[in-house]
Protein backbone atom coordinates (compact mmCIF):
# COMPACT_ATOMS: atom_id res chain seq x y z
CA UNK A 1 0.00 0.00 0.00
CA UNK A 2 3.21 2.31 1.00
CA UNK A 3 4.72 1.10 -2.05
CA UNK A 4 1.45 2.03 -4.12
CA UNK A 5 0.61 5.64 -2.80
CA UNK A 6 5.08 6.62 -3.04
CA UNK A 7 4.59 5.68 -6.66
CA UNK A 8 1.44 7.90 -7.52
CA UNK A 9 3.10 10.74 -5.99
CA UNK A 10 6.96 11.02 -7.96
CA UNK A 11 6.61 11.47 -11.68
CA UNK A 12 9.67 10.52 -13.42
CA UNK A 13 11.84 12.83 -14.90
CA UNK A 14 14.96 10.99 -15.79
CA UNK A 15 15.08 7.34 -15.51
CA UNK A 16 17.74 4.81 -14.02
CA UNK A 17 18.85 4.32 -17.72
CA UNK A 18 19.48 8.15 -19.01
CA UNK A 19 21.09 8.44 -15.61
CA UNK A 20 23.18 5.56 -15.74
CA UNK A 21 24.35 6.54 -19.46
CA UNK A 22 25.13 9.89 -18.74
CA UNK A 23 26.79 9.15 -15.90
CA UNK A 24 29.38 6.67 -17.48
CA UNK A 25 29.99 9.27 -20.25
CA UNK A 26 30.82 11.94 -17.07
CA UNK A 27 33.64 9.14 -15.71
CA UNK A 28 35.00 8.42 -19.33
CA UNK A 29 35.40 12.23 -19.76
CA UNK A 30 37.26 12.99 -16.38
CA UNK A 31 39.56 9.18 -17.55
CA UNK A 32 40.27 11.49 -20.32
CA UNK A 33 40.88 14.49 -18.53
CA UNK A 34 43.04 13.03 -15.79
CA UNK A 35 44.75 10.45 -17.15
CA UNK A 36 48.00 12.63 -17.43
CA UNK A 37 48.09 14.48 -14.52
CA UNK A 38 47.89 10.97 -12.59
CA UNK A 39 50.82 9.29 -15.00
CA UNK A 40 52.83 12.08 -13.63
CA UNK A 41 51.85 10.69 -9.78
CA UNK A 42 49.47 13.49 -8.91
CA UNK A 43 46.55 11.99 -6.55
CA UNK A 44 43.18 12.29 -7.90
CA UNK A 45 41.23 12.91 -4.82
CA UNK A 46 37.38 12.26 -5.46
CA UNK A 47 35.02 14.97 -2.78
CA UNK A 48 31.35 14.04 -2.85
CA UNK A 49 29.42 16.43 -0.83
CA UNK A 50 27.26 14.73 1.88
CA UNK A 51 24.15 13.72 1.84
CA UNK A 52 22.91 14.32 -1.61
CA UNK A 53 25.60 13.48 -3.58
CA UNK A 54 26.06 9.55 -2.46
CA UNK A 55 24.38 7.91 -4.96
CA UNK A 56 25.77 10.22 -7.51
CA UNK A 57 29.13 9.66 -6.36
CA UNK A 58 28.44 6.09 -6.18
CA UNK A 59 28.29 5.22 -9.60
CA UNK A 60 30.43 8.26 -11.24
CA UNK A 61 33.42 7.04 -9.16
CA UNK A 62 32.80 2.95 -10.82
CA UNK A 63 33.41 4.69 -13.87
CA UNK A 64 36.82 6.71 -13.33
CA UNK A 65 39.26 4.49 -14.64
CA UNK A 66 41.87 5.78 -12.92
CA UNK A 67 44.16 5.20 -9.05
CA UNK A 68 42.22 7.62 -7.01
CA UNK A 69 41.34 8.69 -3.39
CA UNK A 70 38.03 9.94 -1.65
CA UNK A 71 37.39 12.15 1.29
CA UNK A 72 33.88 13.05 2.38
CA UNK A 73 32.67 16.38 2.88
CA UNK A 74 29.48 17.53 4.60
CA UNK A 75 27.75 20.35 4.68
CA UNK A 76 24.46 21.67 6.10
CA UNK A 77 23.08 24.87 4.37
CA UNK A 78 21.25 27.55 6.65
CA UNK A 79 17.87 28.40 5.01
CA UNK A 80 14.37 27.89 5.28
CA UNK A 81 13.23 24.26 3.47
CA UNK A 82 13.51 25.20 -0.06
CA UNK A 83 16.13 28.05 -0.34
CA UNK A 84 19.34 27.87 1.09
CA UNK A 85 21.40 30.97 2.06
CA UNK A 86 24.61 30.59 1.11
CA UNK A 87 25.99 30.23 4.89
CA UNK A 88 27.37 27.15 4.96
CA UNK A 89 28.15 25.07 8.10
CA UNK A 90 30.64 22.14 7.59
CA UNK A 91 29.28 19.04 9.52
CA UNK A 92 32.23 16.62 8.20
CA UNK A 93 35.60 17.67 7.38
CA UNK A 94 38.27 15.87 5.03
CA UNK A 95 40.74 13.49 6.84
CA UNK A 96 43.49 14.17 4.51
CA UNK A 97 44.74 17.24 3.64
CA UNK A 98 44.24 17.76 -0.01
CA UNK A 99 47.23 20.43 -0.41
CA UNK A 100 48.73 19.54 -4.03
CA UNK A 101 46.51 17.30 -5.11
CA UNK A 102 43.75 17.56 -7.84
CA UNK A 103 40.16 17.38 -6.48
CA UNK A 104 37.11 16.83 -8.06
CA UNK A 105 34.07 18.06 -6.14
CA UNK A 106 31.14 16.40 -6.47
CA UNK A 107 27.81 17.55 -6.05
CA UNK A 108 23.97 16.60 -6.53
CA UNK A 109 22.55 20.03 -7.30
CA UNK A 110 23.69 23.10 -7.85
CA UNK A 111 20.61 25.31 -7.39
CA UNK A 112 21.32 28.83 -6.39
CA UNK A 113 24.85 28.32 -6.44
CA UNK A 114 25.88 29.87 -2.58
CA UNK A 115 26.52 26.14 -1.04
CA UNK A 116 28.95 25.54 -4.14
CA UNK A 117 30.72 28.97 -4.18
CA UNK A 118 31.35 28.91 -0.41
CA UNK A 119 32.80 25.30 -0.67
CA UNK A 120 34.85 26.27 -3.72
CA UNK A 121 36.39 29.36 -1.59
CA UNK A 122 37.34 27.32 1.42
CA UNK A 123 38.86 24.74 -0.17
CA UNK A 124 40.73 27.44 -2.26
CA UNK A 125 42.71 28.08 1.45
CA UNK A 126 44.08 24.54 1.30
CA UNK A 127 46.02 24.51 -1.47
CA UNK A 128 44.87 21.67 -3.71
CA UNK A 129 46.60 22.01 -7.42
CA UNK A 130 43.45 21.76 -8.73
CA UNK A 131 39.71 21.86 -7.96
CA UNK A 132 36.97 20.58 -10.44
CA UNK A 133 33.37 20.52 -10.13
CA UNK A 134 31.18 17.43 -11.03
CA UNK A 135 27.38 17.89 -10.47
CA UNK A 136 24.70 15.80 -11.23
CA UNK A 137 22.33 18.14 -12.14
CA UNK A 138 21.89 22.24 -12.65
CA UNK A 139 19.24 24.41 -12.25
CA UNK A 140 20.15 27.64 -13.85
CA UNK A 141 16.59 29.38 -13.36
CA UNK A 142 17.34 29.52 -9.23
CA UNK A 143 21.04 30.53 -9.82
CA UNK A 144 22.40 33.98 -7.90
CA UNK A 145 25.72 33.15 -8.35
CA UNK A 146 27.71 31.57 -11.13
CA UNK A 147 29.86 29.14 -10.28
CA UNK A 148 31.89 26.67 -12.68
CA UNK A 149 30.52 22.94 -13.19
CA UNK A 150 32.97 21.22 -15.40
CA UNK A 151 31.38 17.56 -15.16
CA UNK A 152 27.40 17.91 -15.47
CA UNK A 153 24.94 15.24 -15.66
CA UNK A 154 21.78 17.10 -16.91
CA UNK A 155 20.30 20.53 -16.75
CA UNK A 156 16.62 20.70 -15.59
CA UNK A 157 13.49 23.24 -15.18
CA UNK A 158 12.72 25.06 -11.81
CA UNK A 159 10.89 21.56 -10.13
CA UNK A 160 11.79 20.39 -6.70
CA UNK A 161 13.37 17.00 -7.55
CA UNK A 162 14.19 13.53 -5.27
CA UNK A 163 15.44 10.12 -5.80
CA UNK A 164 18.99 8.87 -6.80
CA UNK A 165 19.89 10.54 -3.50
CA UNK A 166 18.47 13.90 -3.45
CA UNK A 167 15.48 14.19 -0.56
CA UNK A 168 12.50 16.10 0.61
CA UNK A 169 12.43 16.10 4.19
CA UNK A 170 15.30 13.13 4.10
CA UNK A 171 13.14 10.54 2.45
CA UNK A 172 13.25 9.36 -1.40
CA UNK A 173 16.88 9.24 -1.46
CA UNK A 174 17.19 5.77 -2.33
CA UNK A 175 14.51 6.13 -5.02
CA UNK A 176 17.02 4.92 -8.46
CA UNK A 177 15.07 7.31 -11.11
CA UNK A 178 15.05 11.00 -10.90
CA UNK A 179 11.35 12.15 -9.78
CA UNK A 180 9.19 15.16 -9.47
CA UNK A 181 7.00 15.06 -6.56
CA UNK A 182 3.57 15.79 -7.62
CA UNK A 183 2.63 17.63 -5.04
CA UNK A 184 5.51 19.13 -3.77
P1 LIG B 1 22.31 25.77 -3.44
O1 LIG B 1 23.24 26.32 -2.40
O2 LIG B 1 21.05 26.58 -3.54
O3 LIG B 1 22.96 25.58 -4.80
O4 LIG B 1 21.79 24.41 -2.87
C1 LIG B 1 22.31 23.21 -3.12
C2 LIG B 1 21.64 22.18 -2.23
O5 LIG B 1 20.21 22.38 -2.08
C3 LIG B 1 21.79 20.85 -2.88
O6 LIG B 1 23.01 20.23 -2.54
C4 LIG B 1 20.58 20.09 -2.37
O7 LIG B 1 20.88 19.46 -1.14
C5 LIG B 1 19.51 21.15 -2.14
N1 LIG B 1 18.54 21.18 -3.26
C6 LIG B 1 18.37 22.16 -4.16
N2 LIG B 1 17.41 21.88 -5.05
C7 LIG B 1 16.94 20.65 -4.71
C8 LIG B 1 15.92 19.79 -5.26
O8 LIG B 1 15.23 20.05 -6.28
N3 LIG B 1 15.74 18.60 -4.61
C9 LIG B 1 16.45 18.22 -3.51
N4 LIG B 1 17.41 19.01 -2.97
C10 LIG B 1 17.65 20.21 -3.56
Amino acid sequence: MAEQSRKQAIQTLLSTEQIHARVQALGAQITADYSASVEQGRELVVVPVLKGSFVFAADLVRGIDLPMTMEFLGVRSYGDETESSGVVQITHDLKRSVEGKDVLLVEDIVDTGLTMQYLLKNLATRNPASVKVASFLHKPARAKVEVPIDYLGFTIEDVFVVGYGLDHAQQHRNIPYLGVLENG
